[in-house]
């Protein structure tokens, strides 16, 4: 019989509760998360959701047969006074190898399709951390336990209940999961997090338990101060970014000034011929390459382009084959971390990434790679709450409501006025100088403006981000079909948003 069955029902439930506060009030649980995010070992709800039919049988073999493996060597070890079934443990170890072999995936090709290598990386990736964990095995399932805790009742308390059925199969906000969600019910249940309500008019209903509601308000406080949400949201950005496939036809669609505007910036960033110049979030090269980056340095001088998205980067390496660029070359890397040496280069500039980074770290990076006295550059998105497109506020006043109920503000995109500046005098610059911008966006037609609204700068993807994954689906829709209508009887003048930003330069700092 399973132990948590021969366990007494009230004493069990005792002892997991006091665990889990035991866990939630411990600053060394957010630790081990910034631990387990560090060494990759990750639980990632949102990447999962991308999942479709990814994995190769090959992979699925791999990760089937260590979750095997690593169930034995976990069950009746990992807690201390409580027993997970077997049954919860197969499905932790699956997710949690699934989400670690997407995300390499998703680092290392651009894309969230998993061979064999990816799969074995990852049970790898996953064995080495738990050698080096006091805990060991401890350590990831907590780590599942706490975000499947916070995705599961996060989505009964969007929709107040839920069917058990669809509760069980993760219908709206765990779809892609195999198995079923029917053993962190009964964990969640025997805690008293969730209650079964018979009759309600669905059948028989989940809903969170006011206990419930109160464990998971301490969850999202622990995973924000741990950085996971923020990771979450970082990566979520990435992987839109990976799957925009046609980001210079969307970007030329719905701003189609941004190329002529882009020239201004790169005159205002004064690059000369021979100079070695790096690119900050270059995406797929469209002021490397389009817009003509690359020529201004020549003759003698070169451009490296960086960029987190391997996809775009796969796109402006095919661009520049093409155009016969040979005096680019595009690395894969975040503005945060660079893989060059102090003073590496004569200027660095770079377009509408900054918002998508920890800005502080990225623009003290610029700073450090750029020789004393060249020139650092940066074409900033602001963000405005005032002057937006005036039909947005109708249009995608859904958004606006899950944002006002959540006391958040709506509209913004980018960074504060005036941080770039004080980012980069903070980081040393001397001769700091900004010029305001504005770069009309239009809502030409519905379907690409939701797109790139949502997808291209990831415009409130942060009051998206508490959604269960089939309401977030459903919005979307609900916003395209909104829009057929808006779009048809608004001028375009009611569909224009001048969108602020700044352009702001500064020099690097000189030898003391
Ligand atoms: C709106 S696109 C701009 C691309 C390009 N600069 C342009 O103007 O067309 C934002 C870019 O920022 C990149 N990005 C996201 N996170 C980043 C990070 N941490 N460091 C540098 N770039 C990042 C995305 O991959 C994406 O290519």
């Amino acid at each position: 019989m399973d132990p948590m069955h021969r366990q007494g029902a009230g004493e069990a439930r005792e002892r997991l509760a006091a665990l889990l506060q035991e866990r939630l009030r411990d600053p060394a649980t957010a630790q081990m998360i910034r631990r387990s995010l560090d060494a990759g070992v990750v639980m990632d709800t949102w990447l999962a959701g991308q999942r479709e039919e990814n994995f190769t049988p090959e992979a699925l073999a791999v990760i089937e047969e260590a979750v095997g493996i690593l169930t034995a060597q976990a069950y009746g070890s990992v807690f201390p006074n409580y027993h997970l079934s077997e049954r919860y443990l197969t499905v932790a170890f699956h997710e949690l190898l699934s989400s670690i072999a997407m995300f390499q995936a998703h680092r290392e090709k651009g894309t969230l399709e998993v061979g064999e290598g990816e799969a074995a990386g990852a049970v790898e990736r996953l064995r080495a951390f738990v050698a080096a964990e006091p805990t060991g095995l401890s350590v990831p399932v907590g780590l599942y336990w706490l975000v499947t805790s916070y995705e599961n009742y996060g989505a009964l308390a969007h929709y107040g209940r839920m069917p058990e059925e669809d509760f069980r199969f993760g219908t709206f906000h765990r779809p892609w999961i195999k198995s079923t969600l029917t053993e962190e019910m009964n964990l969640a249940r025997l805690m008293g997090h969730l209650e079964t309500r018979y009759p309600c008019p669905e059948g028989q209903c989940v809903i969170l338990t006011p206990e419930g509601r109160r464990v998971l308000e301490q969850i999202r406080r622990l995973l924000e101060d741990s950085g996971e949400l923020a990771w979450r949201m970082q990566q979520q950005h990435l992987a839109l970014f990976n799957e925009l496939e046609d980001y210079d036809e969307l970007m030329a669609r719905i701003a189609p000034t941004v190329n002529p505007e882009t020239e201004r910036f790169l005159d205002f960033a004064g690059l000369r011929p021979g100079q070695k110049v790096l690119e900050l979030g270059c995406g797929t090269g469209r002021m490397t390459l389009n817009v003509g980056l690359y020529r201004r340095v020549l003759p003698g001088g070169r451009v490296v382009a960086t960029d987190p998205s391997t996809n775009m980067l796969a796109r402006a390496g095919s661009k520049a084959r093409e155009l016969g660029a040979a005096n680019v070359e595009f690395l894969r890397s975040p503005a945060e971390n660079l893989p060059f040496s102090d003073g590496a280069f004569d200027a660095t500039v770079g377009m509408v990434f900054l918002h998508f980074t920890d800005a502080p770290r990225a623009v003290r990076e610029a700073v450090r790679v750029t020789k004393p006295g060249g020139t650092v550059a940066l074409g900033v998105a602001i963000r405005s709450d005032a002057a937006m497109m005036p039909v947005l506020p109708v249009w995608f006043e859904p958004i606006f409501a899950l944002a006002r109920s959540r006391g958040m503000a709506p509209t913004g995109v980018g960074n504060r006025p005036g941080e770039a500046a004080q980012l980069l005098r903070e980081a040393g610059c001397v001769a700091v100088h900004t010029v305001p911008v504005q770069v009309p966006v239009v809502a030409v037609d519905p379907v690409s403006f939701v797109r790139w609204a949502l997808q291209g700068p990831g415009f409130f993807q942060e009051v998206l981000e508490p959604l269960p994954y089939a309401e977030r689906l459903r919005l979307v829709g609900e916003l395209q079909e909104a829009g057929r209508e808006i779009c048809r009887r608004a001028t375009l003048e009611e569909r224009t948003w001048l969108w602020p930003g700044e352009y702001v330069r500064g020099s690097a700092p000189g030898p003391d």
